[in-house]
């Protein structure tokens, strides 16, 4: 049976096709996709592209034994899975921000804040012990702010470039961000093999 591995689609596709190529697989299927969803990588492998909270969803429930996945996603979903490796590209960085000049901890009227992660807002404004009222953003979060909804956002910060464009800048970094391979807790024993001389090759491959 072929090795199942969620795949988040979009940044993080490019640079793990990247990744498998420089392994020697071949994914022309995945390059030359169109809009299918399960496609092979070389002999033993299936990539599958979900986004990433279903990433860890499908690993989660042992339909895909392996998965690459943002540690956003990770740290705000917080499952039940190994985390095997530091791939060591998708990086960014969480961050708190909002209006360019703005005095955020000016005051001490209770803060609204926009963002795509909840939990992640709540435990680090929690360790503050600043308590917010946090509104859940689907996309475009800096849009907020912006339009008067928040005062400030918790997002995902890459070249700062969304942040520039749109007035706002960063008032604190929370943490880095980078992608990691993710396995199914069951996987790990009944493929253990398998995994562990696919993380080797992946460990001959990056950085
Ligand atoms: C992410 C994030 C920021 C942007 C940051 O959004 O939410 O908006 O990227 O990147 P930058 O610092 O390089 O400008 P994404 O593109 O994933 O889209 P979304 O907001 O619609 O989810």
């Amino acid at each position: 049976m072929k090795l199942r591995i969620a795949l988040t689609k979009g940044r993080l596709e490019k640079d793990t096709v990247g990744l498998l190529e420089k392994m020697g697989y071949d994914c022309s299927a995945v390059r030359d996709k169109g809009r299918r969803l399960i496609l092979p990588v070389g002999d033993s492998i299936e990539v599958v592209l979900a986004k990433a909270a279903d990433v860890i969803t499908y690993v989660e429930n042992g339909v895909c034994d392996l998965g690459v996945v943002g540690k956003d996603t990770i740290i705000e979903m917080n499952g039940k899975f190994f985390e095997l490796v530091d791939l060591g590209f998708g990086k960014c960085r969480f961050a708190l921000a909002g209006k360019k000049g703005d005095d955020f901890y000016d005051g001490t009227h209770v803060r609204t804040i926009a963002t795509k992660y909840p939990n992640v807002a709540r435990t680090f404004f929690e360790k503050k012990n600043m308590d917010v009222d946090i509104v859940k953003i689907e996309g475009s979060v800096e849009l907020a702010p912006l339009l008067g909804l928040s005062h400030a956002i918790v997002d995902i910060v890459e070249t700062g470039t969304t942040l520039k464009e749109n007035g706002l800048e960063v008032f604190e970094y929370i943490c880095p961000i980078s992608a990691r391979l993710i396995a199914n807790m069951v996987s790990m024993k009944l493929r253990q093999e398998e995994i562990e001389s696919l993380i080797a090759e992946i460990e001959k491959n990056i950085g």
